[in-house]
């Protein structure tokens, strides 16, 4: 099945099978970016072949380091520590993370870079990397209107700096490390709330030293030498963000059963397991071994369904399933009693607006939804009516979450502007035919 512009979703009885999902995100932009910082030749197998990622190895391969497909694995020839100057903007499509965390790497280089994307991330806040970027030395200007993309990140030679985040977030942590790698002295980030450590783990694996106390996290700059980072041979396991789906899709109906295997089972992104539990769904985690399995732990992970209860999703939780969100609206749509979801205001500057997006599409299928400033209140309708259509608002969780609501709904749904679902899980509408039965 190939996505179009608009998918029509049909109800069925069951969701059942065995299956693995396209590479991690967030790992594979983090693999294209510090392989091609590297020293020599990094080949990453299971690397994410979205739209957005390859997003970011272009980016790269315009900062001097190309790469290439070799037998299903990927190969980046890496530029040792020294980018060259791109000769043109840098387009990173729909891509918040490839954006972020590139802007702190051109923050270190003695060069200007410009970055640009879709309408979606012109649309979306860079302040907060401006901010601590400038505060490190480098000159970033904002040519969107109210803060946002196209920017010019003007790099030069940066000092490190001790930084809390006011906001959660693995992006703009990510962006002030790697910059961090290229300043003179120690940068030290602080996070009001724990977030996926993806760049921590791989820069250990590369052989630059972080360290973490309480909070904090610091990397040692290089100055004016180059950070030296060690390529290696590595396979990104699959994407828990993708697989959410379908235990998602399991989760709420008896009779139901996904097993997906080789799923990525970092502590920083499986939250959503607990809610599942919580709800009163039945999950097993069988982990794997392995020297992949520690750089990034992985596994199988089944879900079997029943029916559920609501539940309220809020506080340090929130950053561990920030994209798993929409999920667990479309779960409260289908439990027993209310589910709460708060803490959550960073959902309004996702791909999408999130919490409208979500509250505007459960309401199409006639689920009682309440849009809060930070989150929603959602409970289950007497019936999930189908029939009619929702909108994914060209945000790829937007479209896949209604889309696994759909499965349970009494009638075909139509779920508009669907291509999105390229830039994080090429593939998405095969799987579902599949696990369909
Ligand atoms: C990501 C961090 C999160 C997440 C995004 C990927 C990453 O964003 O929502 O999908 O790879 O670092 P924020 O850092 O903006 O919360």
């Amino acid at each position: 099945v190939t996505a179009c512009a608009d998918m029509v979703v049909r109800p069925c009885a069951a969701v059942r099978g065995i299956l693995r999902v396209p590479g991690d995100k967030s790992i594979s932009h983090r693999a294209a970016m510090l392989g091609a910082l590297a020293e020599g030749e990094t080949v990453i197998e299971g690397f994410l072949e979205s739209d957005d990622c390859l997003g970011t190895l272009n980016a790269m391969a315009a900062l001097g380091a190309p790469w290439e497909r070799r037998g299903g694995r990927i190969a980046i020839r890496g530029v040792g520590g020294r980018p060259a100057p791109p000769s043109g903007p840098l387009d990173l499509g729909n891509s918040g993370t490839g954006l972020r965390l590139l802007a702190g790497i051109a923050a270190g280089q003695p060069f200007v870079t410009e970055f640009t994307g879709d309408a979606s991330l012109r649309s979306r806040p860079m302040g907060r990397i401006k901010e601590p970027l400038e505060r490190m030395g480098a000159g970033v200007e904002l040519l969107g209107p109210g803060g946002t993309a196209p920017l010019l990140v003007r790099g030069g030679a940066l000092t490190g700096i001790r930084y809390r985040l006011p906001v959660a977030s693995a992006q703009v942590k990510s962006c002030v490390l790697l910059a961090g790698l290229f300043a003179r002295g120690p940068t030290t980030v602080e996070e009001p709330r724990r977030t996926r450590d993806h760049t921590e783990r791989l820069l250990e694996a590369m052989g630059v030293g972080v360290r973490r106390e309480g909070d904090a996290i610091t990397v040692e700059g290089a100055g004016p030498r180059r950070p030296r980072l060690a390529p290696a041979a590595r396979a990104v396991p699959g994407d828990f963000s993708s697989a959410a789906f379908w235990m998602a899709a399991a989760a709420a109906r008896e009779g139901c059963e996904v097993r997906v295997e080789g799923v990525g089972l970092n502590p920083g992104r499986t939250a959503f397991l607990e809610v599942l539990r919580r709800m009163g769904a039945e999950v097993n985690v069988a982990a794997a071994r392995g020297a992949d399995s520690e750089w990034e732990p992985r596994g199988d992970v089944t879900v079997r369904g029943g029916r559920l209860d609501g539940t309220e999703v809020g506080g340090d939780e929130i950053p561990n399933l920030i994209d798993e969100l929409p999920l667990v609206a479309v779960l409260g749509a289908m439990a027993a009693g209310r589910t709460v979801i708060r803490d959550a205001a960073e959902l309004r500057v996702k791909e999408s607006d999130r919490i409208r997006a979500m509250a505007a599409g459960l309401a199409a299928f006639g689920v009682p939804v309440e849009e809060t400033p930070d989150g929603m209140i959602v409970s289950a309708p007497a019936v999930l009516r189908g029939g009619g259509e929702v909108h994914s608002r060209g945000d790829h969780r937007v479209a896949m979450a209604l889309a696994v609501l759909a499965l349970a709904a009494d009638a075909p749904v139509r779920v508009r502007d669907v291509a999105c679902v390229d830039t994080s899980y090429p593939g998405f509408w095969d799987d579902l035919e599949r696990l369909r039965g």
